[in-house]
């Protein structure tokens, strides 16, 4: 058997330990398929005393300093699983300038600096691969750079975080209000302990982002994505949308409409008939429309030691084969151009919409003409009691539209929400 692929592993938490524990288990099984054994050769690690569910790799030395793994001369791929954006980005750019293959699961780094450290890998000839970095386990970075790459692809749609899923599924399921299920969520190792990154929706975008350039071969940069979480999400409106036949789940979306890209991550009502109303907990589920093949849906776990290590090392696999000529964005320039981006104002779709009004004549009328005014039709309208209200003089009223413009929905909003009569900042979503 030829002599074993080399890896200079930074980070030896959840995915580090994951990928250590697949390649014990599995030594034989990759030896075979790639017809060379894996071997981890060098560590990096805050802290190497620290007490680990899976030991550091038997035979591997501890690095002090993750930089070293650029240049050390027993490390044929380094593979970077520490997170953040300081380390980990001057250990990939080190690494890349050195002509080194990289294996990374961090998409809030490739998010943010993905077009310099994709154009410097181009400029070096070296692989930057990076399966794990969206939807951890689930194979869709492979299945969009090679499995579908002769078709255009017309929508990317995905369930892109687990966290918040889970905590909608809770919402959804057992009637829990947004704080006792985050305290789930983080109870069970979903969440962080600062969540910030999962529920303010940053997490999907920096996954949507990636998507997008692997759909499109397009650069889409990350603060042009509009992003909504879902801390805003009420238990109210959860059970509303179950009259209308839906669940709300936070979804990242882009679409190609008339040539341009229209995207963004937002909590979003969609039927139940739908597969991706089905995804419940922690799970993941990415669903691409191509021209020719039709929709493709994709499912399975998004994060955890196992599931992420999969990705990883399949990448490292990938990178043992085809290392000479990597694959790394699906697209051959060095550089590639900037996305053509619909302007929010001309997005559309189906709105669902809750106004908290005063229970008296001519309300209900009078917010359906400033609706009509603008030209946003009404699809549906529901006004009930709330039998739990302390003041019964005040009552939600909640529609759903049919497809309108956000330059429609603001300009109604702006005008409903003068009136005398409306009690509460108007609750909006978007339906898909
Ligand atoms: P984690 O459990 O926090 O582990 C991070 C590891 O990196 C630890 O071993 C830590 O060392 C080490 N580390 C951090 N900074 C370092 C530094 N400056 N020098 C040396 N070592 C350093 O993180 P994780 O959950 O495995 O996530 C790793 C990456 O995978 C992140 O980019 C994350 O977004 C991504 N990812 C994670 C998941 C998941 O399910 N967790 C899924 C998909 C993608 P110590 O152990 O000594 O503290
Ligand atoms: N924090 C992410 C999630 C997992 O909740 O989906 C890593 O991508």
């Amino acid at each position: 058997m030829s002599a074993p692929v080399r890896l200079g592993l930074a980070g030896f938490g959840t995915v580090g330990q994951g990928l250590a524990a697949i390649l014990a288990q599995s030594a034989d099984w990759v030896a075979r398929r790639l017809g060379r054994p894996v071997a981890v050769t060098a560590v990096a690690v805050r802290d190497p005393a620290k007490q680990r569910a899976v030991p550091l790799p038997a035979g591997a030395r501890v690095v002090a300093d993750p930089l070293e793994l650029a240049h050390a001369p027993d490390v044929d791929i380094v593979v970077e699983l520490m997170g953040g954006l300081g380390k980990a980005h001057e250990l990939i750019r080190a690494s890349l300038e050195n002509g080194r293959h990289v294996v990374t699961a961090n998409k809030h780094l490739l998010a943010e600096r993905g077009a310099e450290l994709f154009a410097l890998a181009a400029s070096k000839g070296a692989g930057l691969y990076y399966e794990a970095s969206v939807c951890g386990g689930i194979p869709v970075v492979q299945t969009l750079k090679e499995s579908l790459a002769g078709n255009r692809i017309q929508a990317v749609t995905g369930i892109l975080n687990g966290t918040s899923n889970f905590i909608l599924s809770r919402m959804t399921k057992k009637g829990l209000s947004y704080g006792t299920a985050l305290k789930k969520a983080q109870k069970k190792g979903f969440a962080e302990a600062d969540p910030t990154l999962d529920v303010g929706g940053f997490d999907a975008a920096h996954k949507l982002a990636l998507l997008i350039r692997l759909a499109y071969g397009v650069h889409f940069p990350l603060e042009k994505l509009p992003v909504t979480g879902i801390t805003a999400v009420t238990p109210l409106d959860i059970a509303y949308a179950k009259e209308f036949g839906c669940e709300v789940k936070l979804i990242g979306q882009a679409k190609m409409v008339d040539g341009r890209i229209m995207a963004g991550v937002h909590p979003m009502l969609l039927s139940k008939s739908y597969l991706l109303a089905q995804v419940q907990g922690a799970f993941n589920a990415v669903r691409v429309v191509g021209d020719a093949v039709g929709a493709v849906m994709l499912y399975g776990q998004g994060a955890g030691g196992l599931p992420t290590g999969s990705a990883v090392l399949a990448d490292i696999m990938a990178l043992a084969r085809d290392g000479a000529a990597p694959n790394n964005t699906g697209f051959p320039e060095k550089t590639l151009p900037l996305a053509d981006i619909l302007p929010a104002e001309e997005s559309c779709g189906r709105r669902y919409f809750r106004f908290t009004v005063e229970d008296k004549p001519g309300v209900l009328a009078s917010i359906a003409q400033a609706l009509g005014d603008v030209g946003v039709s009404i699809h549906q309208v529901v006004q009930k009691v709330d039998p739990d209200a302390s003041d019964e003089s005040i009552v939600p009223i909640v529609f759903m539209t049919h497809t309108a413009s956000q330059s429609q929905v603001d300009q109604a909003l702006a005008r409903i929400r003068e009136f005398p009569y409306v009690k509460a900042e108007p609750v909006h979503m978007r339906v898909l």
